[in-house]
């Protein structure tokens, strides 16, 4: 008779290596008493196999190697046993582990089956509190109390989880370890880390607010969160109280009005914008084209912004400007280039002797962004996904007027135009093409001269110059 004794911590390993070896001397699991660390070692004496030289034994289905892997965790005492068992079967019944019925085939399914549920509870029910340590690191503790020997099995999963702190998961049953990047398995060390830290009030508050009350299915909650891992769970101590009184918050649930969405939220739940195409008829003229803009969900942007500012001109105009999105007084009237950078603008355009009503005024993003301080909307300068996406209207109206020059005024508006980014210095003042197959005129934008006081005095006259030179555009000259 051979005693084999499996340590519980590297079970898997251990039991893999010794089961070669028995199988390869042809060992039968009835000569074999497998033993582990629970078991009284006086009651047998060691007479291990050598395991040290190499052997060659066939090989065993991946299947197998997953189960076993699962049942050394187990807690019963003749896992190991019940495992060589059927690894000695497998030798001459290969398709084993197809056959649900076999005996020893389901019994060991269903020790998967609770090892599984025992990792899933514990990746679930883990609750850490932090350690006030002076380190680089924050340190965690965790004490959680398995039905399984699974602290190696769910060892990675916390290490890709918290990879970014320290941390230590004390169980009855073992320790696992996270130090500065390297994972380690220690036997129990009675720390139960149960000192609560500054967030416990905070999760407990958590907690009962996303409790509700209208969803309670008792046996389902007990079924998902068994009562025995209570004891551990901060939270559970208000699982009674909530229990008790859902029935009472349910009636005055009932009972109160009903309350209306905010308003942020009704209007990114308001239906988008259908997206026709000029093609099929649908945006005949910039009225129609400017009244679905109107309602135009697309980006977040309309959330907060007063209006679409939509843009405004001739319809037969043969140059756009294009300017970055509406501003705080654009915002509030809806009409483009009214506040304090459009008077700038509006002096250009009367130096360069370009009347306002023989151009179109419009702007790459159609809702004004912006941040508060205080009572004040402070501009804030649209992203890459809210230039892109309302290019599509910057798009239609370009198909619309069919201007013979777009007047690109600041980076925002080449960006939407060219599809390239980045500071204009270099490029203002000269023409370019842009995605929409037209030529455009690279230009400040007017707020510069406003942004920059030290500079705007030379600002201004560039500003004034770029816009005087659309006359040198032979065809377009408004007369
Ligand atoms: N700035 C812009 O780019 N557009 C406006 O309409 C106003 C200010």
């Amino acid at each position: 008779m051979i005693s084999q004794r499996i340590p519980r911590l590297g079970a898997f390993n251990i039991w893999r290596t010794a089961a070669r070896h028995l199988l390869a001397h042809e060992i039968p699991p009835e000569q074999i008493m497998w033993f582990d660390d629970d078991t009284q070692s006086e009651l047998f004496s060691e007479t291990s196999v050598e395991t040290a030289e190499s052997v060659t034994v066939a090989k065993v289905p991946r299947q197998f190697l997953d189960v076993a892997s699962k049942v050394v965790a187990h807690k019963s005492h003749d896992r190991f046993a019940r495992l060589y068992k059927l690894l000695w079967r497998l030798r001459t019944e290969p398709d084993l582990l197809n056959n649900p019925v076999d005996a020893d085939v389901s019994s060991l399914c269903g020790m998967v089956k609770n090892v599984s549920r025992d990792c899933h509870k514990m990746k679930a029910f883990v609750r850490f509190r932090e350690f006030p340590v002076e380190a680089d690191r924050r340190c965690f503790g965790a004490w959680f109390e398995p039905e399984h020997f699974i602290v190696e099995l769910t060892g990675s999963f916390f290490a890709n989880r918290f990879a970014d702190m320290d941390w230590i998961i004390s169980t009855p049953k073992g320790v696992s370890r996270f130090a500065d990047g390297f994972l380690s398995f220690h036997p129990p060390d009675g720390n139960r880390h149960l000192a609560a830290d500054h967030t416990e009030d905070l999760w407990r508050t958590y907690y009962a607010n996303i409790f509700n009350p209208a969803r309670l299915k008792i046996k389902a909650m007990q079924s998902e969160m068994p009562k025995k891992y209570w004891k551990n769970l901060p939270e559970a101590a208000l699982i009674p109280d909530l229990v008790a009184n859902a029935e009472k918050r349910v009636q005055s649930m009932r009972e109160q009005a009903a309350t209306q969405p905010s308003l942020e939220l009704a209007r990114i739940k308001a239906p988008t914008v259908k997206r026709p195409d000029v093609g099929d008829g649908a945006f005949m003229s910039i009225e129609s084209l400017n009244k679905a803009a109107r309602n135009c969900t697309r980006c977040a942007l309309h959330c907060h912004a007063t209006q679409t500012v939509c843009g405004e001109g001739s319809r037969g105009a043969k140059v756009m400007f294009v300017g970055e999105q509406p501003g705080d007084h654009e915002d509030i009237a809806g009409k483009p280039f009214v506040g304090p950078a459009g008077q700038i603008f509006h002096e250009a355009l009367r130096l360069a002797h370009i009347d306002r009503k023989e151009v179109y005024l419009t702007n790459a993003v159609k809702h004004f962004k912006f941040t508060t301080r205080g009572k004040r909307r402070i501009h804030a300068r649209p992203n890459q996904s809210e230039i892109q996406l309302c290019k599509w209207w910057l798009q239609r109206e370009v198909e619309l007027i069919k201007p013979e020059l777009i007047v690109a005024l600041g980076s925002t508006a080449v960006l939407a135009l060219t599809g390239e980014g980045g500071s204009i210095k270099t490029r203002r003042g000269r023409t370019e093409q842009s995605s929409f197959g037209l030529p455009i005129l690279v230009a400040n934008h007017p707020s510069a001269i406003l942004r920059n006081p030290e500079k705007a005095d030379e600002l201004r006259q560039m500003f004034y110059a770029d816009i005087a030179s659309v006359d040198s555009f032979s065809t377009i000259h408004s007369g």
